[in-house]
């Protein structure tokens, strides 16, 4: 049985005061929630702070992006080490913006994969397609690109203990949400995938989520979809009743 994870994804918002004030009151609206995995990922200035306001709860703490190396003179950069010292559990890699306006690309995120399993973080490693690519019929084929690449040389046990999140690139903060079986055709086809890339138990283990556009009112039926084992969720993660709307939508399912 795979425990549906719901992660919240930031961004560049909050600050410390409005990051902790926030799951101050996420606590008490989910207090007595069972069945589910929830996640906050909040920016890097925010991480500490939350982690002490989550300490001993069932609220699982996650950073965005981190870079490879333990140490080192790498300006402006995070190490593993570091994330794991303040409690992180999961580590965001490849999100489709840090692809977009940062030039990550997947040899770089196989690097950051396999140094947060190294440190014992599990890695939340996107996916997705852009607009164009939809539209031209290549989905499978750059999903298939991204997943081989990002994920490029782990162990069956390894690939079994991390989470893939596939986000169509056109669905993020546009609103326009996958349709559910169109988000489960790929999330299953990605599963195919893991199963050769790392057997059938691993690809049984895995979690995929879905992201882009999530609410509260289409979360069931994605969630419902047997292949989405939880969402990763942008905006809708900013507001307590929304985020709390979908993890209760996530323990229906
Ligand atoms: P939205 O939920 O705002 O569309 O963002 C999705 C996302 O990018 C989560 O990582």
């Amino acid at each position: 049985m795979r425990i549906p994870l719901l992660a919240g994804n930031w961004k560049m918002y909050k600050t410390v005061t409005e990051a902790v004030e926030f799951v101050r009151r996420l606590k008490e609206a989910l207090s007595g929630v069972r069945g589910v995995e929830v996640a906050v990922c909040p920016p890097f200035t925010a991480l500490y702070a939350v982690a002490r306001e989550l300490a001993g709860g069932n609220i699982a703490l996650g950073a965005q992006n981190m870079y490879w190396v333990e140490e080192g003179a790498y300006t402006g950069e995070v190490s593993p080490v570091m994330l794991k010292e303040i409690g992180c559990r999961y580590v965001i890699l490849g999100h489709s913006e840090r692809r977009q306006y940062f030039g990550e690309n997947d040899e770089n995120v196989n690097a950051k994969v396999k140094a947060a399993l190294k440190h014992g973080l599990v890695p939340i490693v996107c996916v997705g397609e852009r607009l164009e690519e939809r539209e031209a019929g290549q989905t499978e084929e750059v999903i298939a690109g991204q997943v081989r690449r990002s994920l490029a040389g782990l162990s069956g046990a390894e690939l079994a203990g991390l989470v893939v999140a596939y986000e169509p690139v056109w669905a993020i903060g546009t609103g326009r949400t996958a349709l559910p079986e169109d988000a489960q055709q790929v999330n299953a086809f990605i599963r195919r995938l893991l199963a050769e890339m790392g057997g059938r138990e691993a690809a049984r283990q895995v979690r995929i989520q879905y992201g882009g556009s999530v609410k509260p009112e289409n979360a069931a039926e994605l969630l419902g979809q047997p292949d989405i084992d939880g969402a990763l969720v942008g905006g809708a993660s900013l507001k307590v009743d929304s985020f709390a709307g979908i993890v209760r939508a996530a323990v229906r399912g």
